[in-house]
């Protein structure tokens, strides 16, 4: 079976998603669009464009008509506001976070752009695990202190309590990727739908290193194999409250 497939009856061969196929695998035949090459990224712009549904994607049967919403709704001040207003949350109250909202970050994540859309990042949700991970985590770090790690500069004067890693808060979710990129925006787009339940994120650069750098640790996240950690968010309810935004280095822009 095809990857797109055109239902002929609803085609008005408007040629809408001819134009916008990026690897230009759609034609007008006959009146009615058609899909000409087998490979394509399945990225799903001839189903979001077309104005009648006349679109299916194979690997997508299930697709519903979710509808998009216009970006200019939000008031772009007030976005870029909200967007400088987020600050690096390292206090948070000891309050779970509901299923449905961590159902929330992860969906705002699986919805960023991906290289060929290949969308290759997974999530792995840390709960109940949490603690033994840590334990872990901070029983190498406090071994590390002492020995000649690549983060002993880093860490020697840090005290190492037993919540270094993750701050007392109920949740943390790695991203992790076959590549970088693709990982790294996820977590962005994660963070803000974080920030507008009301949630607070830290990014914890020293536990990716710690799960790169300890097989045994590595393990306890049970990756895919092929795939690597890439961040890590800290996720809780802000125990901290900030009242203006700090000042930051002016953008090195270059207009050519
Ligand atoms: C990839 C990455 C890794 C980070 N790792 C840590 C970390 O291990 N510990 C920490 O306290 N903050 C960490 N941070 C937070 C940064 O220190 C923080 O973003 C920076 O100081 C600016 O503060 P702001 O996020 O509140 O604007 C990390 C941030 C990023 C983007």
């Amino acid at each position: 079976m095809k990857p797109v497939i055109i239902d002929k009856e609803k085609c008005i061969g408007c040629g809408k998603c001819v134009k916008d196929c990026v690897s230009e695998k759609l034609g007008i035949i006959d009146g009615k669009a058609v899909f000409k090459y087998e490979r394509c990224i399945q990225c799903g712009h001839c189903f979001a464009i077309c104005p009648t549904g006349a679109v299916s994607m194979r690997d997508y049967p299930d697709a519903e008509n979710e509808a998009v919403v216009d970006m200019t709704e939000f008031d772009a001040d007030k976005l870029l506001t909200a967007m400088k207003s987020r600050r690096t949350i390292r206090q948070f109250k000891d309050k779970e976070v509901s299923a449905e909202d961590i159902a929330k970050i992860i969906e705002a994540g699986r919805y960023c752009p991906t290289g060929t859309n290949a969308q290759d990042f997974a999530f792995t949700v840390i709960t109940d695990a949490l603690p033994d991970i840590e334990k872990e985590c901070v029983k190498f770090f406090r071994w590390g202190q002492k020995a000649a790690t690549p983060f002993s500069k880093y860490i020697k004067n840090s005290t190492i309590d037993d919540n270094f890693f993750f701050k007392k808060a109920p949740l943390v979710i790695v991203v992790s990727s076959k590549g970088h990129t693709s990982a790294c925006l996820a977590s962005s787009y994660m963070e803000l739908m974080a920030e507008s339940l009301g949630l607070g994120v830290l990014y914890r650069g020293f536990f990716v290193g710690v799960a790169k750098l300890n097989p045994k640790i590595g393990a306890m996240l049970k990756l895919e194999k092929g795939y690597k950690p890439v961040t890590t968010l800290v996720i809780g309810y802000p125990d901290v409250k900030y009242e203006r935004i700090p000042p930051r280095n002016k953008a090195k822009v270059n207009y050519i």
